[in-house]
């Protein structure tokens, strides 16, 4: 089986079976991550663009390791220092890395439906690496190989995705994800991040830390996206953290294996104790990792349907 589509926008847009192929062969890359020769020629010859209106870390040195890889060239467009501050549109922008040879481009864009828009505008193939508030589809793939690795399977798992939903598109994409996969997803944190129209994607809603922790086999921790939120969400970040920071007491109301997870970046102190983010539980750089052999997959994946 392949993926429909030369681009990979969301997770809404695709199937159970496409997710699961995109993980089957994530594993295949995971195994060559473990060799002493970590490449393979797969896309030699091909040119891959890191095209980030927004900031990265992880998702940003993650697609560029895993094109190196898989053997393409790679060229980073760090927006800041690019002709995007002297006033080019993203089109323009985008038909110059064409231009420039480029057969793969992954975009970070902080208006939602960005990558749509380019992949219906450009025959290169589109990778969403994280849109506005919409979704970040990657990362829902790592984490889901992340917790098949831990726990065996997604289907029947108890998943507790905690903190700012509304402002996260880790938290949207991994929602999608997981009902698809057959998991059964609990929303918590503050009723201002956690509305009532969410109820609507499948999910069990909680503004009680303690109630929506009972039992449960992974615990995803969100951040709090000061950066895309006005004031009035919550009284102060320490409260915050009093009323759903994860610390060692909450984690014990989870089952006794239960996994804790963290996107990144981390606000310490504010939805996670240092204790917990650090202790055997955490499987925060398990997702990191994971993601290099995750994101080898969607490039050799959506390669290989625009071919
Ligand atoms: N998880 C994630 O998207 O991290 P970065 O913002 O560092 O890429």
């Amino acid at each position: 089986m392949n993926l429909r589509s030369k681009d990979l926008i969301s997770i809404k847009d695709i199937s159970a079976d496409e997710i699961g192929h995109i993980l089957e062969t994530a594993a295949g890359f995971k195994d060559v991550l473990g060799r002493d020769i970590k490449k393979v020629p797969a896309l030699r010859g091909k040119t891959t663009v890191n095209l980030f209106y927004e900031p990265s870390t992880r998702t940003r040195t993650s697609f560029e390791v895993a094109a190196k890889r898989l053997s393409t060239d790679v060229i980073n467009i760090a927006t800041s220092t690019s002709s995007v501050v002297k006033g080019e549109t993203l089109l323009d922008t985008a038909k110059t890395v064409l231009a420039l040879g480029a057969d793969i481009v992954v975009i970070r864009h902080k208006c939602s439906g960005t990558p749509h828009f380019l992949a219906r505008n450009i025959d290169a193939s589109v990778v969403n690496a994280g849109d506005g508030t919409n979704e970040h589809p990657t990362q829902a793939l790592l984490d889901l190989f992340t917790m098949k690795e831990h726990k065996g399977g997604i289907q029947g798992l108890e998943v507790a995705i905690v903190g700012d939903i509304l402002h996260s598109r880790v938290a949207k994409s991994n929602i999608y994800a997981l009902t698809k996969l057959g998991a059964k997803v609990r929303l918590i944190g503050p009723p201002t991040f956690v509305p009532d129209c969410l109820k609507g994607l499948g999910v069990d809603l909680y503004t009680d830390m303690n109630a929506g922790l009972e039992g449960v086999d992974v615990i995803m921790m969100l951040r709090i996206q000061l950066e895309r939120q006005g004031k009035g969400f919550f009284p102060s970040t320490q409260e915050y953290f009093r009323n759903w920071g994860l610390t060692a007491a909450r984690v014990s109301r989870a089952k006794k294996d239960a996994i804790i997870m963290h996107p990144g970046p981390m606000n310490r102190g504010i939805e996670i104790a240092s204790e917990v983010a650090d202790s055997s539980r955490s499987v925060i750089l398990d997702q990191v990792t994971n993601g290099i052999a995750v994101r080898m997959a969607v490039l050799y994946l959506v390669s290989g349907v625009r071919e």
